[in-house]
């Protein structure tokens, strides 16, 4: 893209310049900071990166204040309604949707490393039963790179693909054994006669004395489920696995990171928290009082599935999570009362000055619960579940971060401690 000089300068006592002014193909331009410390000596400060572009990135774009939310350009709504949850992780992992026999051919790449090796089953006997699902599957991606290493030359772009469609393929049997194991239900293995979505349910809800019969309303539910949490650009989970990757880590061991940053609360942690907090409000007569609390600085009560960094308007996978949540509820004669309470929150949330100054709007958290719950998933699956679709974004920005060559990411620092002192002399 053409750079311009950016007109503002900046200058103090001892240097002054102007910086280049570098744009993508859509989105906000970036002053590019890069000769900053070196021709300057001075640091730009940014504390949560809330206006720092970490990377150039061409596989998701999000446009916080119109709520859009583009894969390799395509409208997530339009993905969610037409495609199918492989398409859409070749098409992250690859730019373009696949054609001709593409589809067919990468479904087959996926099952032929859907299974588990014998021995990292053995990982899950190391935990407690009570274990949080995400506490074993950081444990058990991470064991992973003890595992291939005939094929993990990150700078053999074969060995690469390869490392990438394994993570993906052994997910679901990796995700649906953390919960398995927990109950104490053996393990079923991947069936070639089932699409992605379907192979997970049935490994997540399989009985191992009879045939899994797959409901086609919850397979098309999960399966939209897995497309809108498949990638979100350089979220904190999505920038951990960048971070790790930079320094030429493992790829099994970078997604291990990325899924323990996923895990917090105000991240991908947030589904399971909604579904606390909507307990714990326990009818609509509660919700001012809720609101109440949120509102309240000196409490640390948040709204949960409430806000985002970007998102200054709907996310648009809440809408069609929602959508989705009540399809599923009326296909299973479900009369959640968590439904209710959710919806009217957000209805008196989006009229409540607090929320509108602030532009906190339903993110993608703040339906998933409801409708995971629905399907029979246990709260603690719910990040899980998340866990599960974004390693396909986390591989993508794996891939894409090997063409790249600016080294490793190690941010600076304002030192604000203690100027040079001496150790005191013990006279
Ligand atoms: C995900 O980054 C991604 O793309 C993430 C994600 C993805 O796909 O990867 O979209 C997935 O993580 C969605 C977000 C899930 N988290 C939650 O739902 C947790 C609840 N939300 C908040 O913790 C918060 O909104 C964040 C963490 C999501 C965003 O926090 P920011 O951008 O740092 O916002 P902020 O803390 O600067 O808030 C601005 C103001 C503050 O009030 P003031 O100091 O201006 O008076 O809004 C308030 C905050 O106190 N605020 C909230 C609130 N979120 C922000 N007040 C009450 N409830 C909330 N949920």
């Amino acid at each position: 893209m053409p750079s311009k000089f950016v007109t503002p300068t900046f200058s103090n006592e001892t240097t002054q310049g102007s910086l280049p002014l570098v744009e993508g193909t859509i989105g906000p331009a970036a002053v590019d900071i890069q000769t900053l410390f070196t021709n300057h000596g001075i640091l730009a400060f940014d504390p949560g990166f809330r206006s720092t572009a970490s990377c150039k990135s061409a596989i998701t774009f999000v446009d916080g204040d119109n709520g859009v939310l583009l894969y390799r350009g395509y409208p997530i709504e339009e993905l969610a309604e037409h495609a199918s949850f492989t398409e859409v992780v070749y098409l992250l992992m690859h730019g373009e949707l696949p054609v001709n026999d593409q589809l067919s051919g990468f479904k087959k790449d996926l099952l032929y490393y859907s299974l588990l090796h014998d021995q990292v089953m053995s990982f899950y006997r190391g935990f407690r039963r009570d274990a949080h699902p995400m506490a074993v599957m950081v444990g058990v991606v991470g064991a992973l790179s003890a595992f291939y290493h005939d094929s993990m030359d990150t700078q053999n772009p074969e060995d690469r693909q390869r490392a990438a469609i394994r993570l993906i393929a052994k997910m679901p049997m990796l995700a649906a054994a953390s919960y398995t194991y927990s109950i104490g239900r053996p393990q079923r293995y991947p069936n070639s006669q089932l699409d992605y979505a379907s192979n997970f349910l049935q490994m997540m809800f399989g009985l191992p004395y009879r045939e899994y019969v797959v409901d086609p309303v919850l397979a098309r539910a999960f399966d939209v489920i897995l497309i809108l949490h498949a990638d979100h650009e350089q979220n904190a989970s999505t920038s951990t696995v960048r971070l790790a990757a930079s320094s030429g880590a493992n790829p099994f061991a970078c997604v291990a990171a990325g899924i323990a940053s996923l895990w917090g609360p105000a991240h991908g942690g947030a589904n399971e928290a909604v579904l606390k907090m909507l307990h714990e409000i326990g009818s609509v007569e509660n919700i001012p009082k809720a609101l109440a609390r949120a509102k309240d600085k000196s409490d640390s009560f948040r709204l949960m599935g409430f806000g985002h960094r970007i998102y200054k308007n709907f996310d648009p996978r809440s809408r069609v999570i929602q959508v989705q949540a009540k399809k599923v509820l009326e296909h299973l004669g479900i009369d959640d009362p968590l439904l209710e309470i959710a919806m009217r929150l957000e209805e008196i949330a989006l009229q409540d000055e607090y929320f509108v100054e602030r532009k906190l709007y339903p993110n993608v958290d703040f339906y998933s619960g409801i409708l995971l719950r629905a399907m029979g998933f246990p709260t603690n699956m719910f990040t899980a579940v998340f866990a599960l679709a974004r390693t396909t974004g986390w591989v993508s920005h794996w891939l894409e971060l090997q063409g790249e060559n600016h080294g490793i990411d190690r941010p600076r620092q304002l030192y604000v401690g203690s100027p040079r002192r001496s150790y005191p002399s013990k006279s």
